[in-house]
């Protein structure tokens, strides 16, 4: 390289290291966390009020859970907490939906997700190489975590209305398969929650970061535009 041709593009990186400012965008904007918070407490009320409308009709035999585990003091009691969190989470369920649509989130965060990037994710993760150090991109897995707790959040407001009320919602009920049908893809979509969730607070605990990224905001981004530039000498 000639030495007028290197000084060029030294100045253009130095030109494009200026541009690319960190813009006023955080990681998790204040919309996102709140409704993650909310949807967080919203999930217990549901998943802990179910568990005490589970106990007087259960599925599987021999499985109860305990008093210290259940909300409300018996069934009826379990049901009020039911339906005061199903209108929590369906309705702010609906806002994050709209947002991460229409604002391009769940494309910008939850996609692409690549076969290879998977294995990669997977190798890395059984040789302990867990890499934090960027929280502003989720590995595929976090990816298609995300994207499986997000639709069977949608699973259980659908399988819910279904024996909510079978009558008025008799087509969809049917589709499910009828009322016990539809009562057990309820359970196993709760189960599938539960289980993310397990996995989910284990990590966040783990990484304290991302926590405190999930409370604060987190770092700003830098545009789309100007981060392939950035590692320019
Ligand atoms: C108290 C329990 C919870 C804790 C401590 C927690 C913590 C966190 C943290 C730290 C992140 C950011 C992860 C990262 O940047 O790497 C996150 C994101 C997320 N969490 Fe949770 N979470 C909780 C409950 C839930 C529940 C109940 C759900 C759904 C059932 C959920 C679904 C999600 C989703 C979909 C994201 C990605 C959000 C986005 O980027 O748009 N979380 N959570």
């Amino acid at each position: 390289m000639n030495k007028r041709h290197g000084a060029t593009r030294m100045s253009n990186a130095i030109a494009l290291r200026q541009t690319a400012r960190p813009s006023d965008k955080r990681l998790h904007p204040w919309s996102v966390r709140i409704m993650h918070w909310i949807n967080a407490v919203a999930m217990l009320v549901m998943i802990t009020s179910g568990w005490g409308i589970y106990n007087d009709d259960v599925i599987i035999r021999g499985l109860l859970f305990s008093k210290s585990l259940r909300l409300g003091d018996w069934a009826a009691w379990s049901l009020n907490w039911h339906f005061a969190g199903m209108w929590l989470l369906a309705s702010n369920g609906l806002c994050y939906l709209v947002y991460g649509v229409a604002k391009g989130r769940f494309r910008e965060r939850l996609l692409p997700i690549r076969l290879r990037d998977v294995i990669r994710t997977v190798d890395d993760t059984l040789h302990f190489k867990i890499d934090h150090s960027d929280l502003t991109t989720y590995n595929a897995v976090q990816k298609i975590l995300y994207i499986i707790v997000i639709l069977a959040g949608i699973a259980q407001v659908v399988t819910g209305l279904a024996i909510w009320k079978p009558i008025q919602f008799s087509g969809l009920t049917s589709l499910l398969g009828g009322f016990q049908s539809a009562r057990i893809i309820h359970f196993a979509g709760m189960a599938v929650i539960v289980g993310f969730l397990l996995v989910h607070v284990i990590l966040a605990l783990l990484v304290p970061q991302t926590l405190r990224a999930m409370l604060t905001g987190g770092p700003r981004l830098i545009p789309p535009g100007q981060r392939a530039q950035e590692p320019l000498p």
